[in-house]
Parts: structure tokens; C-alpha cells; sequence
């Protein structure tokens, strides 16, 4: 059992805000003909609280809110609580469970009013939870990198749907290819986008390492503005690296790289060890990917980068 079930079990964790107002865990629900559970018209956001050496402090708050606003715009969605009421009510969420390093979800969704594929009056209805999360593609991934495949889902072109947005209905793209790469032995899925190039993660952003430059798929390669990935650019640039981030990437390039990771704020910063039958790195990280992992971790450890972070 992992994330929330276990503290579930334990007790630690027992509230949820929803609409304004925090109400016990299973109190937190929602109607069956809730608009968001038929048509996957939802935005969402995942963020990490880390425990740093200043106290609890989450991980770009101001831009994972500015991509939850930003995804609710083309579908029309109004949510009604303010960026500084969305803040308050998360870090009263934390200090109220006692939660220093967690994992934090907020969500909008178009709720119960009427059903059609036209939301009409349907209420944009929010919530948020937090819980204890460890990392997200297993113990050892940081340091000996994972296993991936590339999927034979390609992703939804932005053409299709637009996949800067969070949107919940796209996650079902994510689901068949992570769960095709686990069906097949592998820990995570690499996926194509319509052109065949290298889009990005079910869950991530990635990076790939040449020739000590970094390279990763440009905002119109059908890829989610990654928050990490963001970050990942500004540390790498200022550990002096020159860094390709609006360049196309060819299925070929995956096998022939020096190094691969995947960033986002679940994963983090996550070696790829092996794509496909094709082993990247024997040694599991490699030099460019651990100068970037530990300067990432450095960050979000000590919490010394202020701009970054929103104190609990
Ligand atoms: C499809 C997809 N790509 C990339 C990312 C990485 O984004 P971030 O670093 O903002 O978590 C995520 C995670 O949110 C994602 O779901």
C-alpha cells in the first residue's frame, strides 16, 4: 500500500478542502454526474512541499497556480477562489495535518448541475489534498536510473487538445502507455508525439545529454510546460551548460544519447538507464544527470533559492 492509503491507515492524515471549506476525508466527495467524471474536464496540479532546512516550504507554488489558472482558460473554467485564497486554504491544509514534506493536489473541475458534453451551468467545483509521498518511480531510481520503453501510443497532438493545459481527461493517453511499459518490464514509458518525435513522459519532461549539452523537446513538440523542467534549464544554465530547449528529438536520438532523465515534480530529477533493449548507461546515472540531480536536490533541500519556494 503506498501514498495516501497507508497514512490513511495510520490516521496522520484526515482533511481535505473542498469548495472553501476543509471537511473530513471522506467527506470529500462528489456526485456521480459530476461534468469532470464524464468528460475529463478537469485541471489539476501536483506539487511538492519539501521539508527544508528553513521549515516546510512548497516548490514553486506562484507557478504551479499560474498553470492551474492557466489550464482552466481554454475550457472556459472559472475558478472562483483567488490566488490568495487558494494559498491560504493549502497551507492551512499542511500546518493542520502536520504535513513538512508531502505531495499537494489541487484540482477544478466542472461539477453536478447538467450532463452533456457542453458544461452549461455546471459549478467549476475545487479541491485540494495533500499527503506524504516518497519518490515516484521507485527507491533506487535516483541513483541507478529506471527502465523505459518507448510507447506505441503516441501522444495527443496540441493540434488535438492542448496539452500545455493539465487537463484530467488527457491522462488517459498516460495511463495506456505507463501501463504498457510496466506490462512489458519497464518502469516508466518514453512517448512519440503525432510526428513520431520524442514528446515526453506520461508524468515527465526529458532531457537528453550530448556531447556535455543538454537537449530537450521544445513547447510545441505536444509536451506539458514542465515546472521542473523549468527549473532543471535555469540550474543547468547556471552550472554552466548550454541548454537546447525548443529543438525536436528523433526516436534515434533516444538510443544514441549519452545520458537521458526525466524531471517533474513527481519524479523529480530520474535517470533512464535503458530505453527500449538499448542500454544508455551501464552505470545506471550518469556525470551530467548527477551534477543536475544533486543541484536540483541541493535547492530543494535547503530551500535557500527564496523565489522558489512558499513558506508553511
Ligand atoms: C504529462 C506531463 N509532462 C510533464 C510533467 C512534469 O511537469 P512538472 O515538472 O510541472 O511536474 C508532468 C507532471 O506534472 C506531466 O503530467
Amino acid at each position: 500500500m503506498s501514498g495516501f492509503q497507508a497514512m490513511r491507515e495510520a490516521g496522520d492524515i484526515d482533511t481535505i478542502w473542498q469548495n472553501g471549506e476543509f471537511v473530513d476525508w471522506e467527506d470529500a466527495t462528489t456526485h456521480v454526474l459530476s461534468h469532470g467524471l464524464h468528460y475529463g474536464t478537469g485541471v489539476f496540479e501536483g506539487v511538492r512541499c519539501y521539508d527544508t532546512e528553513n521549515g516546510p516550504a512548497v516548490f514553486r507554488w506562484e507557478d504551479h497556480l499560474d498553470r492551474l489558472f492557466q489550464s482552466a482558460q481554454p475550457y472556459e473554467m472559472d475558478i472562483e477562489y483567488s490566488r490568495e485564497e487558494l494559498t491560504e486554504a493549502t497551507l492551512e491544509l499542511l500546518d493542520r495535518q502536520d504535513l513538512a514534506s508531502c505531495y499537494i493536489r489541487p484540482i477544478a473541475y466542472y461539477g453536478y448541475h447538467q450532463l452533456g458534453v457542453s458544461p452549461g451551468d455546471c459549478p467549476t467545483d475545487v479541491a485540494i489534498a495533500a499527503w506524504p509521498w516518497g519518490t515516484y518511480l521507485g527507491e533506487d531510481a535516483l541513483e541507478n536510473g529506471i527502465k523505459a520503453m518507448v510507447s506505441s501510443w503516441r501522444k495527443h497532438s496540441s493540434s488535438q487538445i492542448p496539452t500545455n493545459a493539465k487537463t484530467t481527461g488527457l491522462y488517459v493517453n498516460s495511463l495506456l502507455a505507463g501501463e504498457e511499459a510496466r506490462r512489458n518490464g519497464y518502469r516508466e514509458a518514453i512517448v512519440l508525439n503525432k510526428e513520431g518525435n520524442v514528446a515526453e513522459g506520461p508524468g515527465e519532461n526529458i532531457f537528453l545529454v550530448r556531447d556535455g549539452e543538454l537537449y530537450t523537446p521544445g513547447l510545441s513538440e505536444s509536451i506539458l510546460d514542465g515546472i521542473t523542467r523549468q527549473s532543471v534549464i535555469t540550474l543547468a544554465e547556471e552550472l554552466g551548460y548550454t541548454v537546447h530547449d525548443n529543438v525536436s528529438i528523433s526516436r534515434g536520438e533516444l538510443n544514441t544519447a549519452d545520458e537521458l532523465f526525466f524531471t517533474g515534480s513527481a519524479a523529480e530529477v530520474t535517470p533512464i538507464r535503458q530505453v527500449d533493449n538499448v542500454v544508455i548507461r551501464e552505470d545506471g546515472r550518469g556525470p551530467v544527470t548527477k551534477e543536475i540531480q544533486e543541484a536540483f536536490f541541493d535547492v530543494v533541500e535547503s530551500g535557500e533559492r527564496e523565489e522558489w519556494f512558499t513558506y508553511v
